[in-house]
């Protein structure tokens, strides 16, 4: 039933950070295939039709300007897309419970499930079905099972194919990425399905890049690497606790580790926490997935990750009450970001969240800057007691506040005019640098109390006297 105006067709079920940028650089780089993204939500698909697309990435919108139409479609016609593909990547969101066995811990599958089903009840043909949604390990048994659930002729073959890409960066990550994987059964229909997307991959990747794996520990793979990466942040985000009581400097100590190869120099930027829809989730993931298995200590070695990070926005949020003199009643604190990270409008699981709820309940007044997240800080925050404001202009946010807590690292932030911020704010002018962004040397020397994280404090009741 293919298009046979192109080599092969691609679809891709789910129009999201994932699915949106993926199959974008896809169809940039395999010009004879086309690309097909499909959505239940009409505005999401509109929005990726229209000239203001639904996510901010940058490198996307050119990209995707360059081929829509050509040969990468959106559409919410989900039936016709399953119909005509020879390759279906699924791409749907796979939250963590809210209800019920693993509530808190586990995947919820139900979006999962429910394209499984619809794949199966539409498809004429035989289709590669590709898991990019994060999913628990032997979820792909589970696609499977749903797939070849009656003797139906038609064939499934499932590959995992997880995904590595940050956001903010996701475009370069897919263009030159450190490894693809690529995990299939090991029968020659399993591994026929696995080179005819090696070879898609291949058609700007090196194929030494290309990793290829059993399903599971493809799988597996895919919450180990995200366990990590989150490992190290909250493992340096410990030490910061350590610096701030002993005047050692976290940036020093994370120099200092890094020169050794064997640790190496990424990722060991102390911070408020980490955020992000991937690393609490995943890691929530694999401690239900050891307590399924009865390896309760190994489960609480990762859950010890999560708990230190939510540890580390605590901290946060107590030296700013500590240092001004134990009450925020009424205090107004302007909040600097509030995207998880820079270079994103996404604010999935963004320590701003909880810090700001936290002043919030200390009853102070919240400003919030930010180039790209006001709109999601807004509905983070809906229904949230208290006073909260959402200012595009950082100089605005910060005006009459009595204290800046800088909680994401924007390069703007940095090369803002301090002095007439300074100027603009009660006295004394307070700035919490979660990030450690700032030239907090000079922000002292303007008359700022500075308290970086992971840093001796720089503020002018200790030092003048
Ligand atoms: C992550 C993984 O990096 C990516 O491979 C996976 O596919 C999805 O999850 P992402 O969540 O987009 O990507 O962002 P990432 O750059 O990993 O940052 C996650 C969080 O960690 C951010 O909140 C960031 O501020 C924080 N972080 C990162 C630190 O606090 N310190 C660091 O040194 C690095
Ligand atoms: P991710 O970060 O994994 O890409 P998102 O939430 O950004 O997650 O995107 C997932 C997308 O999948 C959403 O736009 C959602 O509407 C879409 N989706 C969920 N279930 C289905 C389905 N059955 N058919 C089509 N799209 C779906």
């Amino acid at each position: 039933m293919s298009d046979q105006t192109f080599k092969k067709n691609i679809l891709c079920v789910g129009a999201g950070y994932v699915g949106g940028p993926t199959m974008t650089v896809i169809a940039n780089k395999c010009p004879e295939y086309k690309v097909t993204v499909v959505d239940i939500s009409q505005p999401r698909i509109d929005a990726w039709n229209s000239d203001e697309l639904p996510i901010y990435e940058p490198g996307l919108d050119e990209r995707v300007f360059n081929v829509r139409g050509k040969n990468l479609f959106f559409s919410t016609d989900i039936n016709k897309g399953i119909k005509e593909a020879d390759i279906i990547f699924v791409s749907v969101n796979t939250p963590t419970k809210t209800f019920g066995e693993g509530a808190g811990k586990a995947s919820d599958l139900q979006y999962l499930e429910k394209i499984a089903r619809q794949i199966k009840e539409v498809a004429e043909s035989d289709k590669i079905v590709v898991e990019k949604s994060t999913i628990p390990v032997r979820a792909a048994e589970a696609l499977e099972r749903i797939l070849h659930s009656d003797d139906s002729k038609t064939h499934f073959e499932i590959l995992s194919n997880p995904e590595f890409l940050a956001e903010g960066t996701a475009i370069d990550d897919m263009e030159a990425p450190d490894r693809v994987l690529i995990g299939s059964k090991d029968t020659p229909s399993g591994l026929k399905a696995r080179d005819q997307l090696v070879e898609v991959y291949t058609h700007w990747v090196p194929r030494e890049r290309v990793i290829t794996t059993n399903l599971w520990s493809s799988e597996l793979s895919k919450l180990v690497a995200n366990a990590f990466l989150a490992q190290r942040i909250s493992s340096i985000n410990s030490i910061a606790a350590i610096c701030e009581m002993t005047q050692a400097d976290v940036q020093e100590v994370s120099r200092a580790i890094g020169k050794d190869t064997r640790i190496g120099a990424k990722f060991l930027n102390a911070g408020v926490g980490f955020g992000g829809s991937c690393f609490r989730k995943d890691i929530l993931n694999m401690v239900y997935l050891c307590e399924f298995y009865g390896l309760h200590d190994v489960a609480q070695f990762w859950a010890q990750v999560v708990k230190m990070n939510e540890y580390s926005m605590d901290r946060f949020v107590k030296r700013i009450l500590r240092t001004l003199f134990n009450t925020l009643v009424g205090k107004k604190i302007a909040v600097y970001g509030f995207a998880f990270k820079p270079d994103t409008g996404d604010t999935r699981d963004a320590p701003a969240i909880t810090i700001c709820k936290s002043l919030l309940r200390e009853k102070a007044h919240v400003c919030i800057t930010d180039p790209h997240a006001l709109k999601n800080a807004a509905l983070d925050l809906e229904g949230v007691e208290g006073a909260v404001e959402y200012e595009l202009d950082p100089y605005k946010a910060a005006e009459g506040a009595h204290a800046i807590a800088l909680v994401t690292e924007w390069k703007q932030f940095k090369d803002l005019d301090y002095k007439r911020i300074f100027d603009s704010m009660s006295k004394p002018a307070s700035i919490f640098d979660g990030r450690n962004l700032l030239d907090h040397k000079a922000l002292y020397d303007i008359g700022f109390n500075v308290y970086p994280l992971g840093k001796p404090d720089l503020d002018h009741f200790q030092n003048e006297d």
